[in-house]
């Protein structure tokens, strides 16, 4: 995929199949150390260790719509091709969490893409779970936290037009923040 935030969406919609209640995505760049790490955690249906075997195959899905889940398969590949690592870790009824590491610099590591804009794509997608988003650059990090803007709405939901329109905005500035910073901090 062109973007990393792709597969990110990915695997958000996954854990809304999965019914999760709470789904926390964080992201951690650290050009030190060049590296790029992604994490996603939900606490939906999860899997055996069975299943986990074989959604790492490219021929494995319990879709019935197309024949063939390509989403997991993808994500792991981009990672390895990347000096990096992809592992997933589930639970039958406690949840799914997965890792992909990728080398911040190699040549073939796609850029992250828009992170402000598949936030708000995940909360419009689900309005019923909760997410925690953090990003951290070289130690500078930016939070979201959805149960914590719940209560400041008071009601209004948090998929409601001016709402997404303000998110949007708060997400990017935020991220404009860090990025900026580090920046100034490598001159
Ligand atoms: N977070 C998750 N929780 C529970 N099951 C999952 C999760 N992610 C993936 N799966 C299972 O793995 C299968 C393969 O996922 P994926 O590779 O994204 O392909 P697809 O979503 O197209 O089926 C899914 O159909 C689902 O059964
Ligand atoms: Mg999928």
């Amino acid at each position: 995929m062109r973007e990393l935030s792709l597969h990110i969406l990915d695997i958000a919609q996954n854990a809304i199949k999965a019914n999760a209640e709470n789904l926390r995505i964080a992201i951690i760049e650290d050009t030190a150390e060049d590296k790029l790490i992604i994490k996603i955690k939900d606490d939906g249906i999860g899997m055996d260790s069975g299943t986990v075997a074989k959604v790492v195959d490219p021929f494995y899905t319990t879709r019935t719509t197309r024949n063939v889940g390509l989403g997991i398969p993808m994500f792991k590949t981009a990672a390895e091709q990347c000096d990096g690592y992809f592992k997933i870790n589930s639970q039958p009824g406690v949840g799914t969490e997965i890792v992909a590491q990728f080398k911040h610099s190699h040549i073939d590591r796609v850029p992250l893409g828009d992170m402000a804009q598949t936030i708000i794509t995940i909360i419009n997608a689900c309005d019923q779970m909760d997410l925690v988003y953090t990003h951290c650059v070289d130690g500078r990090g930016f939070r979201l936290n959805t149960k914590e803007i719940r209560k400041l709405l008071e009601g209004v939901p948090l998929n409601n037009i001016d709402v997404i329109a303000w998110l949007h905005d708060y997400i990017k500035e935020g991220l404009n923040d860090i990025y900026t910073a580090a920046k100034q901090e490598a001159i």
